[in-house]
């Protein structure tokens, strides 16, 4: 009986385990849908009184390393580097894997 608990929870350990596998692939759109749209806007151009155009945003030129650590932390409204005087959220919730997607995503809307 109880050798067949231990196998029972390993069972479950190793479920959860390839739970977290399967969330570690994202899709760039719909990330992007699910966490920027509202603000940013589905060509990624902004939306207005609410999220600035980021077709032409610096981040996307620099390294990947600097727009993760913009996503992780946003950038507050009373922030003296702010541009809108408005909050862009922090999505410090938001996996490696997650972030890279929306990257992705955004390299598509990039200007050229
Ligand atoms: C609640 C609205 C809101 C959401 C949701 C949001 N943003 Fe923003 N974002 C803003 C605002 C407002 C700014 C402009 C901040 C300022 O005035 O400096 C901004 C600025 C940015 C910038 C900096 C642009 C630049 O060149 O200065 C980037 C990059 C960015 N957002 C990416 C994202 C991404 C990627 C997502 C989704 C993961 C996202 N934002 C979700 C409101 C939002």
């Amino acid at each position: 009986m109880k050798t067949r608990l231990v196998a029972l929870s390993l069972a479950a350990i190793s479920f959860a385990g390839a739970a977290a596998d399967a969330a570690e692939t994202a899709d760039p759109t719909q990330t992007y849908m699910d966490n920027c749209v509202e603000c940013h806007g589905p060509d990624a151009k902004g939306v207005k009184g609410a999220g600035v155009d980021l077709t032409k945003s610096t981040f996307l030129k620099g390294p990947d390393a600097e727009f993760m650590e913009f996503l992780k932390v946003g950038r507050a409204a009373a922030d003296r580097k702010t541009k809108t005087g408005q909050l862009m959220p922090a999505f410090d919730y938001l996996s490696d894997t997650e972030m890279r997607a929306v990257m992705t995503f955004l390299d598509g809307k990039k200007a050229k």
